[in-house]
């Protein structure tokens, strides 16, 4: 009776099943997998955000496959503003209910069923339901950790044949917290226009450097078809309102066809409620208090973590550039997922294993630097008095 891109190992892995039974049993439990920025006891300007969903014109429809024209130009203000001034037009950017969507369009407008797409590897674990749901096929290209992370550039040159459509880049990627580099910015440039590819971007932490220096989006790229996709779940730390959007960039003509089978595409579902476009302004002017207020519970982490990693030798950090979390690589003593059940079964602390990133070998952990500070620094010491 049912597809089979919808033929999901349906029961719980192991590690989740542990969790179910210790929630049950009411067994307190450190969380350090935190993602939902509205839980980190964080302050939000609750007020204003409330009266702009409340405006009079969300009692009037009128539907706009790209999204309200006011909402698009906040959000191409943000740009200006936020990423050093260019010349943004609105009229280049679709606003979606979330980058999940964003990504399934893109999906749709770009490949035939079984066309394969370059992903990081590691990467954030979404990625293969969004691919299965449009029937592509996914092929990892390697990031690589030597000093830093970098991507395997000559790994994509073997990776490409003739089914390949687009390649994905997460900027910062999601866990490794790595951004592109200029040098590497060139060189995929360089890569899709020979294989005539579309680049995909992913910048939904871009604005959460750990050294301060902002850097470039990809928004402005016009060296090869490019979109950019982001939005306010990290931007303002409002996953709930369903605001993302996705920015076409490039060659003209190839943009402007692009842009034009999009807005059919949103067309089809017009899935961005009234109130909430009307409200984006407000929503995306957040960003300007909840972001402080986000890189300091990194900053306060970080330097916690690095605090108790610094007075032992069993467990190490790996190089962070961006991002809400970090990567630590320990001993491999038994597999990832053994390891995180034990933890949680003895210990009471919630971590990822590695293989839910797809990292390519054992020993890699991932915490989320938005914990509360308490959770967090009480997490990391029962972790690493674990690991000894
Ligand atoms: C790399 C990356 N992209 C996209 C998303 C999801 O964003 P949205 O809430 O807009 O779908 C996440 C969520 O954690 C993420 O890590």
């Amino acid at each position: 009776m049912f597809s089979r891109r919808t033929d999901w190992k349906l029961t719980p892995n192991r590690f989740t099943e542990t969790q179910r039974e210790l929630t049950a049993s009411r067994r307190e439990v450190l969380d350090l997998t935190v993602s939902n920025p509205t839980r980190i006891g964080l302050h939000y300007e609750k007020e204003a955000i409330l009266r702009s969903l409340a405006q009079p014109d969300s009692l009037d429809y009128d539907p706009q496959p790209k999204g309200l024209l006011s909402a698009r130009q906040a959000v191409a203000g943000y740009y200006r503003e936020q990423h050093s001034a260019f010349d943004f037009d609105p009229e280049a950017l679709i606003l979606t209910a979330s980058t999940s969507e964003a990504y399934s369009y893109i999906f749709r407008l770009l490949c035939n069923a079984q066309d394969e797409v370059l992903v990081p590897k590691p990467s954030y674990p979404l990625f293969q339901f969004l691919a299965d749901l449009q029937d592509v096929k996914l092929v990892s290209y390697p990031l690589l950790y030597d000093h830093g992370w970098q991507i395997d550039l000559p790994s994509l040159y073997k990776t490409v044949n003739h089914r390949t459509r687009a390649l994905v880049v997460v900027h910062p990627n999601n866990p490794t917290g790595s951004f592109v580099r200029g040098d590497e910015i060139a060189a995929l440039n360089g890569f899709c226009r020979e294989y005539n590819l579309a680049l995909i971007v992913d910048e939904v932490f871009l604005d959460y450097p750990h050294d301060g220096a902002p850097r470039p989006t990809f928004a402005a790229n016009r060296d090869a078809l490019t979109f950019t996709l982001s939005g306010l779940s990290k931007i303002s730390g409002l996953p709930q309102m369903k605001v993302a959007w996705l920015v076409t960039s490039g060659p003209e003509d190839k943009r402007g066809e692009a842009l034009a089978r999009l807005e059919v595409i949103a067309d089809t579902y017009l899935s961005m409620s009234t109130p909430v476009q009307l409200a984006t302004p407000v929503l995306l002017e957040q960003s300007k208090s909840f972001q402080p207020l986000l890189l300091d519970r990194l900053r306060t982490n970080r330097e916690e973590l690095d605090r108790q990693l610094e007075k032992q030798k069993t467990c190490r950090r790996l190089q962070v550039e961006g991002g809400w979390y970090a990567v630590l690589r320990v001993p491999v003593t038994r597999s990832d997922e053994e390891l995180v059940i034990e933890l949680l079964q003895k210990h009471s602390v919630v971590v990822h294993p590695g293989h839910f990133y797809d990292f390519p070998m054992d020993g890699c952990l991932v915490v989320s630097l938005i914990t509360p500070p308490q959770d967090f620094r009480e997490g990391i010491s029962r972790l690493l008095e674990f690991l000894k």
